[in-house]
Parts: structure tokens; sequence; C-alpha cells
């Protein structure tokens, strides 16, 4: 049997129960629906992050104030340690706001993208208040999010590991293992290598000291 998918929302609004939480509330319930362990977290600039590695999926999500994206989203990606926490995540970024889609594409979602470089964006959503009365938009933009995840899982090579690269990364302090294994099997994968042993293993970390 598969692994139960794991996503977070992460999000930001000035509003109690305005259309952010709608909106995060409609999309959570279809991803669940759709079989996903779905949390959800509102975003203080200044938290820490951590627990998001934890997650397969990230979501960002937040309203518009005065032509600027939610502050304590915005600040938690530009002075907190989400960004950092964030690294090789896949994503999906969506806004609430008012303006016209084209306007909010240029105007807006870069205040978010700008400090997401690097990361694998699986969809983006522009919502008006409007919008979320109906269901069709929050279900595209799930259905998107799930299909561009599986089709990256799809094309992936699966990296095989060598008993004793496995012992290798076995003799590290556990809190390790996570962080080590990633940047290892990011590093086969830049250099087109479909096994790692430990001779890569030595390999990826000289050259990471470079
Ligand atoms: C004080 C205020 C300022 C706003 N400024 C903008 C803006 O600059 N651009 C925009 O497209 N929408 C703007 N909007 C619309 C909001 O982005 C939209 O209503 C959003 O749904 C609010 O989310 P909330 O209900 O979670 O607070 C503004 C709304 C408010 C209340």
């Amino acid at each position: 049997m598969s692994e139960t998918l794991k996503a977070v929302i992460l999000y930001d609004s000035m509003s109690k129960s305005g259309s952010t939480e709608t909106a995060i509330n409609a999309i959570g319930m279809k991803l669940a629906e759709e079989g996903v362990y779905v949390e959800k977290a509102r975003c203080k600039a200044n938290a820490d992050y951590s627990f998001v590695r934890d997650f397969d999926i990230v979501l960002l999500g937040a309203p518009v104030y005065y032509f600027v994206v939610a502050s304590q989203l915005l600040g938690a990606l530009v002075s907190g340690n989400l960004r950092k926490n964030l690294k090789r995540k896949k994503l999906a970024l969506f806004l609430i706001c008012g303006s016209p889609e084209a306007m909010a594409a240029v105007l807006y979602l870069p205040q978010l993208k700008i400090n997401l470089v690097g990361n694998r964006i699986l969809a983006e959503k522009i919502f008006s208040p409007a919008m979320l009365s109906g269901e069709d938009a929050v279900e595209n933009f799930v259905f998107d999010i799930l299909e561009e995840y599986e089709n990256d899982k799809k094309s992936k090579v699966k990296i095989q590991w060598t008993e004793e690269a496995l012992e290798m990364l076995q003799g590290l302090p556990p809190f390790m293992h996570g962080g080590i294994k990633g940047l290892v099997e990011d590093y086969a994968e830049t250099h087109g290598y479909s096994t790692i042993t430990a001779e890569l293993m030595d390999i990826a970390r000289s050259d990471q000291g470079k």
C-alpha cells in the first residue's frame, strides 16, 4: 500500500473568518477527500518552521492587503526560518485578492516566488473571494497539485543505496539522516548516478566542502 501523502497549509490573514479561512478550509477538505493527510497552521513571521520538513507538500496561501501579500507569511519567508525549512519541498501557492487575476499574477505572486527560487511549485492559483463560493476553482487547484505531484514521482528515477552506503548513513547521528540522505540523493540526481555507493558519498561530501 502506498504511504499517505502529507500536506500542510501555511496561511496568514488579518480576518478571523474571512475569505482566507474559507479558502483553506475548502482546499483542506478537498485534499482530505482525495486521501491526503492535511494540517493547517496560521503563520507568525518569527515562528519555528522546522515542522514543515515532515510534509510532502507545503501549501502557502494568503490574502493581499494594500498591494502586499499578508505580512506574517511574507515575514516568515523573508526574515524567519520558513525559507530554509522549505528547501527541496514541493509547494503550491495561492492568493486571495480583489484584483483581476492577470494583475495579481504580475504584482502579488512574485512577492512570494522571489523567495522560493529553486523550489518545485506544483500549482499556483489566484482566487477572488467570489470564486470561493463555487466548488470548481478549489477542486481544480487541488487536482492540479496532486496531478503534478504524481507526475514528478513517476518521472523520478528511483535511486538505490548499496548496503555499504546505507551503513555509512546509519553511522551518522540520527538527526542528520534525513538531511544527509536528501543531499546525497540530490547530488546523485544532478550528476546522473542511479546508485549511491560509499565512494559516491565521499565524493559528494568533498564536493560539498568546496
Ligand atoms: C484592508 C484591505 C486592503 C486590501 N487591499 C487589496 C489590494 O491591495 N489588492 C487586492 O487585490 N485586494 C485587496 N484587498 C482584498 C482582499 O485581498 C480580499 O478581500 C481578501 O479576500 C481578504 O482576505 P481575508 O478575508 O482573509 O481578510 C484588500 C482588502 C482589505 C480588507
